[in-house]
């Protein structure tokens, strides 16, 4: 991981996580130069240039004839508050913007906040490529077969081994291995609801979600959402009282975009509510291994007692995004949606389900699920700071207890689509927060990818969004906000 990182950015990233996971205490003082060049056997100016880079990151200050002390957490912007989505549900219909978007994130020639993807350097590649190739080598009779039924029972078996990580005791036999999260997550869709029917799911929510109610001609219900807490349990109630609600589509840890992360004791109430009122719970565990604490990492689905939970996954954001591999355990829904999985696209190539199994046993996955948390853990920190240091006054933003996605709530002066233009006319990519709205709610936030590359011109850019931004503030004329989306263009 970070294999071609240069030295200081290595040990940087050591004395991150020590700060990050609680070893050097806030306050406490760090270690001289000398003795940090001395304990990691560097020079005086590599250690030098590592606290100069955890100074940039807000982590440690330097104190006058004192030395370097741990800092106080980054700079405190406000954050969001819990967003009032229209209370009826409502067709989707989201135009073009979120492909568009998506093809510039990951457009080489733009610098990108735009998706929500972690960049290569982040994964082992080459413990990943020695797994297919072992793969390849001793399964190599599976190409020549077809395979066939829920996926091979060896994949099967790990991600119920993996499961047990999230609280959760799956029977091998119940789940269905896909060709990803999103896959799982449609086949759910399909399994439970009808064309018209209405989905409740978090607001904001991931694009990806909208295009798919979209594309089963399912209305979306928008539940309020906090930032830090994610989904009201409250305000779903009410619509489970309300309206025609035939299923949750929820992403309880680490939520996109918010970041928002269901408290424990939520995550229990909300296996019982579904229960009781006999709405099917969709839960996307995809982000569970990124949270920092491990009671965030506990799936809603291990409170299910009845089967009214179907929890889907996959290693996109952990493993390794190119083996498009995902599960799904769909509770009392198991063998419709196995027959919906085998009539819709078959079974995936046993080879790479094997090779992902292999993967998953490794007594090293979980060292690098750590080592994963705490880099972006620290680059999130940087990123916040920067924000803090360059936005226009006003603006807000979350504080995830992991992953790599920022929200940011711009003033109301200032449209997110023509920050979008304004970034894109120098090749900065940014995601605009309508993108995450049935109702074309968010016009004046955007959601930043912070799990992408991250250089020197990543960090000049994201301060560049925030000059641009402050000049669309100061612009703006003195009218009431964003009454109209514009028409984007991005020619
Ligand atoms: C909440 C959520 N679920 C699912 C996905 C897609 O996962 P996969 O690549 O396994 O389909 C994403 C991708 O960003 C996501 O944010």
């Amino acid at each position: 991981m970070q294999a071609d990182a240069p030295l200081y950015q290595t040990l940087a990233d050591t004395i991150a996580r020590s700060i990050r996971s609680g070893t050097l205490a806030r306050g406490e003082r760090v270690p001289s130069v000398r003795t940090l060049a001395r304990q990691h056997g560097v020079s005086l100016s590599t250690a030098v240039l590592a606290y100069r880079r955890l100074e940039d990151a807000r982590l440690i200050e330097a104190r006058p004839r004192s030395g370097w002390f741990v800092a106080a957490r980054p700079p405190a912007l406000p954050e969001p508050e819990t967003t009032q989505p229209p209370s009826q549900s409502q067709a989707v219909d989201l135009g073009a913007l979120a492909a568009q978007v998506m093809q510039l994130a990951h457009d080489p020639t733009c610098i990108s906040f735009g998706a929500a993807c972690p960049s290569s350097d982040l994964f082992d590649g080459e413990r990943v490529r020695r797994a297919v190739v072992r793969a390849a080598q001793r399964h190599r009779h599976t190409l020549a077969e077809y395979p066939s039924g829920p996926g091979h029972e060896t994949l099967r078996r790990a991600v119920a081994r993996h499961a047990l990580g999230l609280g959760c005791t799956l029977d091998a036999q119940r789940i269905v291995i896909t060709n990803s999260c999103l896959e799982s997550i449609t086949l759910c869709l399909r399994a439970v609801t009808q064309p018209g029917d209405v989905v409740a799911l978090e607001s904001p929510t991931y694009f990806g979600f909208l295009e798919i109610l979209q594309n089963l001609h399912l209305r979306a219900l928008e539940i309020p959402t906090h930032p830090r807490h994610g989904i009201s349990l409250d305000a779903l109630q009410l619509a489970f009282d309300t309206q025609p609600v035939k299923a949750v589509l929820a992403v309880p840890t680490l939520s996109n975009p918010l970041g928002a992360s269901l408290p424990p004791a939520e995550r229990r109430r909300l296996a019982q509510m579904c229960t009781t009122a006999r709405v099917p719970l969709i839960e996307d565990v995809l982000y569970n291994d990124l949270a920092e604490q491990d009671d965030r990492r506990r799936a809603v689905k291990s409170h299910d007692t009845e089967g009214w939970v179907m929890v889907c996954g996959s290693f996109s954001k952990t493993v390794a995004p190119g083996l498009r591999l995902g599960w799904v355990e769909a509770g009392r829904w198991h063998a419709p949606l196995a027959r919906l999985k085998a009539a819709t696209s078959g079974g995936q190539t046993t080879m790479t389900e094997l090779a992902l199994a292999d993967l998953l046993g490794q007594a090293g996955t979980e060292a690098a699920f750590r080592q994963l948390r705490a880099t972006i853990a620290a680059r999130v920190d940087e990123a916040r700071s920067l924000i803090a240091q360059h936005f226009p006054r006003g603006t807000r933003v979350t504080d995830p207890p992991g992953g790599y996605i920022l929200w940011v709530e711009l003033p109301p002066a200032v449209c997110a689509i023509h920050l979008f233009r304004a970034c894109l006319a120098e090749r900065i990519c940014i995601a605009p927060g309508t993108m995450f709205s049935a109702t074309e709610r968010y016009r004046h936030c955007v959601r930043l990818g912070v799990g992408g590359r991250w250089t020197d011109a990543h960090r000049t850019a994201l301060q560049r969004i925030g000059v641009l931004a402050q000049r669309l503030q100061e612009d703006a004329p003195n009218e009431a906000p964003n009454e109209k989306t514009p028409q984007v263009s991005v020619a």
